[in-house]
């Protein structure tokens, strides 16, 4: 009889003959993508850059403050948008590139193509193994600015532009092998990366599509708070559901009304947002406190109610399943009771209601307390936190084992009506402390 299966070698050969088309056609595909300054891509929202220079600049430099484009690209000691930073991946560290118009070292010799290439297709200009359009890491969240119009990216370039040129030398880099090498996003990029514009969806008023633009494209939300697969890329069905960051946990921002902020009054969402807090919900902290800090607080409050307004009403609700509770949870929250009246009520107080909004926010009522996983509580007590506010937050790594921080975490997530679930575990502390880069309490 015929064989008409192939065999395992033919197959594998077919695989990799297919693989290797993949690859150059996508290769070809993107080139092309790019080269092509597509007239489609102009804006969705009805936003028109400006034509006088001064206007132009000045809707740059609110672009800038909503896309929070400075923290990213001012590392430390170093100007501002001179890059430097070192972001730490799973790949390795990767470094931010300085964005001043410094011919040399910025990007002063960009053409506005190659900054819409860069912003809107995630590619910088040059070549990579000859063929290879130089590939952006998504590190670079690209992912939402494709969503920003074509008017908007020029105005941002404007701004950029406009500022003092810095020769500041770049920072390497140290992604490894063979992630250091860009062609490999290609499959990545054929996957998970689908380019803009915006879609907005017609029925939406004015405020809901000024609320959905800041935040899927300006804002970035969901690079945080959305969760990601094996391959870092953002799942879109859970859009808003929640997701791990550094040794914290962006909760829930969904529109579901238990898990998310749907049920968030509309005006304390808005305080949170645009006056970095409140004694209802806590306060922002950790990168949610440079978030607000940097760019939520320094647009104006409308806003923040059109994000308010596009969370709430307009994002699909998800549900996420807590981990199971400790197995010893009610003796775990009997020790945290007694750790928290000795350690944190002097400041959070005996009914964990803070101090005030500028002084110690409320651990009551913190949905960030709260969410499916308890990292927020144990990683403020490693890590400890740096507000702008008038006091700091210690840390207390070195005098808290991790069966202690676990107990504390039980214990706030379930105390004065806090419907979380007593779920931190030793373990889980265990692994953030190696996240947040500090030592268990010597014994
Ligand atoms: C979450 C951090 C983050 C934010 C926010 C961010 N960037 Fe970046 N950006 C990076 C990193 C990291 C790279 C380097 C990526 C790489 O090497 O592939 C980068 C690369 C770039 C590049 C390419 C420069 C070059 O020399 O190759 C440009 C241009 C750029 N960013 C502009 C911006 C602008 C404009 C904004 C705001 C609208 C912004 N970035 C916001 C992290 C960020
Ligand atoms: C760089 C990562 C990052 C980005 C970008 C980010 N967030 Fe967050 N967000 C966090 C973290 C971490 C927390 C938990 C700490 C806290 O509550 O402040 C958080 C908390 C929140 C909370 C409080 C939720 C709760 O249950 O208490 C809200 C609301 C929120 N973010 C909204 C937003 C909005 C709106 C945007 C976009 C404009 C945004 N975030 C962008 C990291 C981020
Ligand atoms: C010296 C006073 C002080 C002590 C003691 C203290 N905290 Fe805090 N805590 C603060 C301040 C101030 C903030 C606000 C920091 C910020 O906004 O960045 C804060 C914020 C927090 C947050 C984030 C909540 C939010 O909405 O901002 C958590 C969680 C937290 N503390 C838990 C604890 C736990 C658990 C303990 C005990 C192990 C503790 N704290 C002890 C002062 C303190």
């Amino acid at each position: 009889m015929m064989r008409i299966l192939p065999t395992k070698s033919s197959r594998r050969f077919s695989m990799a003959l297919c693989a290797l088309t993949l690859f150059l056609g996508g290769a070809l595909f993107v080139r092309n993508a790019a080269a092509n300054n597509d007239a489609a891509d102009y804006p969705a929202a009805s936003l028109s850059a400006p034509t006088d220079p001064t206007a132009l600049i000045a809707r740059g430099k609110y672009l800038v403050a909503a896309a929070d484009c400075a923290p990213c690209h001012t590392g430390p000691n170093h100007a501002p948008f001179t890059g430097g930073l070192v972001m730490q991946t799973p790949f390795g560290g990767l470094a931010s590139p300085n964005i001043t118009p410094d011919p040399t070292t910025g990007i002063g010799k960009w053409t506005g193509k190659q900054f819409y290439d860069a912003l809107h297709y995630g590619i910088a200009p040059g070549h990579d193994w000859l063929i290879f359009p130089r590939f952006l890491y998504p590190a670079m969240p690209y992912t939402s600015y494709t969503k920003l119009s074509y008017a908007d990216v020029m105005a941002i370039k404007a701004y950029l532009d406009s500022l003092a040129p810095a020769p500041v030398q770049p920072t390497p880099s140290t992604m490894r092998f063979p992630f250091n090498q860009r062609p490999v996003l290609l499959g990545w990029r054929l996957l998970f990366f689908h380019s803009g514009p915006m879609q907005m969806n017609p029925a939406w008023n004015d405020q809901m599509k000024n609320g959905a633009y800041l935040t899927e494209a300006l804002g970035h939300c969901q690079e945080c708070h959305t969760p990601r697969n094996f391959l870092s890329a953002m799942i879109p069905s859970k859009a808003f559901a929640g997701a791990p960051i550094d040794a914290f946990y962006a909760p829930n921002i969904s529109s579901d009304k238990t898990q998310g902020v749907g049920g968030w009054n509309p005006a304390d969402l808005v305080a949170y947002l645009h006056d970095e807090g409140n004694l209802v919900k806590g306060s922002p902290y950790a990168s949610m406190g440079e978030m607000t800090h940097n760019s939520t607080s320094q647009i104006p409050v409308s806003d923040d109610q059109d994000i308010a307004l596009y969370l709430q009403t307009a994002t699909a609700p998800q549900q996420v399943t807590p981990p199971a509770a400790a197995s010893d949870a009610t003796a775990s929250i009997a020790r945290g009771a007694t750790l928290y009246a000795s350690t944190c009520s002097g400041c959070h107080g005996a009914q964990g209601a803070g101090m005030g909004p500028q002084m110690v926010p409320n651990l009551a009522g913190n949905d960030s307390v709260t969410a499916a996983y308890p990292d927020n509580v144990i990683g403020a007590t490693l890590a400890g936190l740096t507000p702008w506010t008038a006091i700091p937050m210690p840390s207390f790594a070195a005098q808290l084992s991790d069966q202690n921080i676990a107990d504390i975490a039980n214990y706030v997530r379930t105390a004065w009506g806090n419907k979380g679930v007593p779920n931190a575990t030793p373990d889980m502390v265990a692994k953030l402390r190696q996240r947040a880069g500090v030592a268990e309490k010597a014994n």
